[in-house]
């Protein structure tokens, strides 16, 4: 993968990583406690996860930038609108979809790079592993949760 494609590929990952933290950044507004305290170390978690790429992205030379306009990004993305959804348990069973993507997109993006013999290319691919993980491990929270 060339730097410019490998650049590209993050920023959609990026692009996403923001959709993520607009999931969990109102865990305020929940009124189960289990539910704030989860979704904000979620929201914690995507702002690492923002603030890796970040780094990657800076470090190949590159800049930080959405491929989509601010605002709804998962909405734009999904075509969800996630205001919409109005009872706790639709609204987990999407967030869990979203997360089950991320696992996925990150699965397919570690192993193109892993493919890839350029030493650099393994180590992103070690950072984009850590990501891919956590997004897993949301998933199986929320859909848990869903089920409970
Ligand atoms: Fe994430």
């Amino acid at each position: 993968m060339d730097d410019k494609k490998l650049i590209g590929e993050l920023n959609k990952i990026l692009t996403l990583e923001h959709g993520h933290l607009g999931m969990y950044k109102n865990y305020l507004e929940y009124e189960d406690q289990e539910i704030r305290r989860t979704f904000r170390r979620f929201m914690e978690i995507e702002e690492e996860h923002i603030g890796k790429i970040n780094t990657v992205i800076r470090n190949l030379g590159g800049k930080p930038s959405l491929t989509v306009d601010g605002g709804d990004i998962i909405g734009k993305l999904f075509g969800i609108t996630l205001n919409t959804v109005a009872d706790i348990n639709g609204q987990l069973k999407v967030y869990s979809f979203i997360e089950k993507k991320s696992h996925e997109g990150y699965a397919k993006f570690v192993s193109q790079l892993e493919q890839d013999t350029q030493e650099r290319n393994q180590f992103i691919a070690e950072i984009a592993a850590a990501n891919m993980l956590e997004a897993q491990l949301m998933h199986l929270w929320l859909d848990n949760r869903r089920r409970s």
